[in-house]
């Protein structure tokens, strides 16, 4: 068959900036390929806005007001925008720029960190997934991760990034804590009970840092294909520019974030915990032709060692019923890193 008009295959591992980088790139790659006929999204100006200092305020009015809405997003959305938290803006966005400098980085400075194995605890690249036809799809992001609680860890350079990576993981660490313990109280637990059972003084931490150079065609790539997220709550910050989505009623939301705000999704382990309660919501990163987007993701869940069951008051309450299996926190999250198969999430396993 004539194959001369099929785009020229690219080496598995070459970063998406510097592919995006040479000037002759007009298509997008056939490794690449990924329809989105629904990338625009639905705008929405209904999506929840959350308060933490109403969250953690004295007035017990306001606090109960603020509580019912956390309560409503969880449920209805698996999503919120978080305001007021606290964490200075000077920190957000240091953490975005030092993300950036690592990208920038030497390719031989960046390449120490390939993965070889789902334990490396510094780990970046590029990457593909296996879609549903088996077809491996490269997805149109590089990206750094590392651990960095309760141990710390983070690439050496630059060095910038070591100190402002533990700033920001130490600093929205009580913001994580404060949240939970609101969640506990509306899922009709005792304040401190999510901190005591899943032991978040040992809280895991991972930073993750996604870089997402323009695409010349949006709609035939994809940054991270639909999935939910390991962990309790994850915390997303970006440089302005929009690109994920999350899915709400069946239909693709696009997000919009305040000046200085956080997103933050409810993840896999919240949905183990609460028996079902509430959902990790589903969501999705698009790509665009005009601007370079980076996101940093702290994921946040349990102490690692700790095995995630379903709370037993609630399972009391579900007469009996835990709709999940048991397993340990750090096994879940390493079998999910390299496990890349599109839409499996480990969640469908324990079920
Ligand atoms: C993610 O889901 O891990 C990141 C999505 C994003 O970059 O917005
Ligand atoms: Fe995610």
């Amino acid at each position: 068959s004539d194959v001369s008009n099929q785009t020229t295959l690219i080496d598995d591992s070459a970063y998406v900036k510097v592919l995006a980088e040479s000037s002759t790139l007009k298509s997008v790659p056939s490794q690449f390929a990924y329809a989105t006929n629904d990338s625009k999204g639905s705008y929405s100006d209904s999506i929840p806005i959350i308060d933490f200092s109403l969250i953690t305020c004295a007035d017990s009015e306001q606090r109960s007001k603020a509580l019912k809405d956390l309560a409503r997003a969880c449920e209805e959305w698996g999503f919120f925008v978080l305001i007021n938290h606290g964490i200075p803006e000077t920190v957000m966005k240091n953490i975005i720029d030092a993300s950036l400098e690592f990208f920038e980085l030497p390719e031989e400075e960046k390449r120490r960190y390939e993965p070889r194995s789902a334990s490396d605890p510094i780990k970046s690249g590029t990457g593909s997934v296996l879609n549903v036809a088996n077809q491996r799809i490269h997805l149109w992001r590089d990206y750094v991760k590392s651990y960095v609680h309760p141990e710390f860890h983070s690439p050496h350079k630059p060095q910038i990034l070591r100190e402002i990576v533990a700033e920001y993981s130490e600093r929205s660490r009580p913001v994580l804590r404060s949240l939970l313990q609101a969640i506990s109280e509306n899922l009709g637990l005792e304040q401190g009970y999510i901190d005591d059972v899943l032991k978040l003084d040992s809280c895991f931490q991972l930073y993750a840092a996604n870089y997402y150079p323009p695409c010349p065609e949006p709609d035939q790539a994809i940054g991270i294909p639909p999935h939910t997220d390991h962990g309790l709550l994850t915390f997303l910050i970006h440089n302005g520019v929009a690109g994920l989505q999350i899915q709400h009623n069946g239909k693709w939301f696009n997000t919009n974030s305040p000046q200085n705000s956080i997103l933050v999704n409810t993840a896999d382990h919240l949905e183990i915990f609460s028996n079902g309660r509430y959902k990790s919501v589903k969501h999705r990163a698009v790509v665009n032709s005009e601007a370079t987007r980076i996101s940093v993701v702290i994921a946040n869940g349990p102490a690692p060692d700790v095995i995630v069951n379903p709370a037993a008051p609630l399972v009391e309450r579900d007469d009996g019923r835990a709709l999940y299996l048991p397993m340990k926190f750090i096994e879940y999250v390493e079998t999910m890193l390299s496990n890349r198969l599109e839409g499996k999430g480990n969640l469908e396993c324990l079920k």
